[in-house]
């Protein structure tokens, strides 16, 4: 799979996304405006960027922890089965908790990790997803807060990866293969 040619055509530019932050930053700094407990917790390896750059912008106290959670392989197709991998390094009862997603696509993932730490018994869960694709939902699950809606196309960069490769292009790009 990862040995057909492709060419990654940019869908989302570096300015766009920065821009969005921004935004999106502005709702969450009020949303934990009255807390000192907040826990940013970023899904691996995907949102390892989105993270760095949500951090920052939102200026307040925070703590980052990261969590990896198993939906893909090194192919396109989504599995249904949803493995931790690497878990928090912290507790999270009673803290106030935002968790990081790259992309929602079947919602497998997200649901699973929202169950998961539900069960730790936190004060306030919350969810953030870069992308979002609504059209390939299989579990009803939606994050409270979304960058952008996309259509279903398979894409990479802002540290999202085909086959573990293009995480580093500074904009969201679609695969589009040539053969
Ligand atoms: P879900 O469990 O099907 O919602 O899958 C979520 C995970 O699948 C995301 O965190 C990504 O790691 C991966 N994924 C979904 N769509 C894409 C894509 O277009 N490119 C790369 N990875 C994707």
């Amino acid at each position: 799979m990862a040995e057909r040619p492709y060419v990654i055509d940019e869908m989302i530019s570096a300015k766009a996304i920065a821009a969005r932050i921004e935004e999106l930053c502005h709702d969450i700094r009020q949303e934990f405006a009255s807390t000192d407990k907040l826990v940013v917790v970023g899904l691996l390896r995907g949102s390892f960027v989105f993270i760095a750059d949500l951090v920052r912008e939102l200026d307040v106290a925070v703590e980052v922890d990261f969590l990896e959670a198993s939906s893909y392989g090194d192919t396109m197709e989504s599995s249904r089965e949803v493995r931790i991998l690497k878990d928090l390094r912290g507790a999270i009862e009673g803290r106030d908790v935002l968790v990081v997603e790259d992309i929602v696509d079947t919602g497998f993932t997200l649901s699973h990790v929202i169950k998961l730490l539900n069960s730790r018994k936190p004060e306030r869960l919350k969810t953030i997803a870069l992308l979002d694709k609504p059209s390939r939902r299989e579990v009803p699950v939606k994050a409270d807060w979304i960058g952008f809606e996309i259509p279903d196309e398979f894409v990479v960069g802002y540290g999202i990866d085909f086959a573990q490769r293009n995480r580093n292009l500074p904009f969201i790009g679609k695969v589009r293969f040539t053969d």
